[in-house]
């Protein structure tokens, strides 16, 4: 199964991860486990979202993008390219 870590330290709950988070918590499926964590060391980037076992990093998430990654990457399996974190998933 899937987990989706949404970063709740200082600067990611300054910019709304909070919110981020209750939006997974509210639409938890059996696809995916959503877990609160620490920071996650991207804090000028925050809120941030990793999802593992992929690796997948996302930066700036707002709450109204959270639909988003649930149904394209959760559910479809297709990172959400726009909020991919340019530091681990570079563009070419
Ligand atoms: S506070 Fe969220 S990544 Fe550091």
């Amino acid at each position: 199964m899937k987990q989706v870590l949404v970063c709740q330290y200082i600067s990611c709950s300054a910019n709304g991860s909070r919110k981020v988070l209750e939006s997974f918590q509210a639409n938890q499926t059996p696809d995916f486990e959503v877990i609160p964590s620490e920071c996650q060391g991207q804090c000028n980037m925050g809120p941030t979202v990793r999802v593992l076992p992929d690796e997948t990093w996302y930066s700036r998430v707002k709450p109204e993008d959270v639909p988003e990654i649930m149904q394209q990457h959760l559910k479809d399996g297709e990172p959400v390219e726009r909020l991919l974190h340019p530091r681990f998933h570079p563009r070419w």
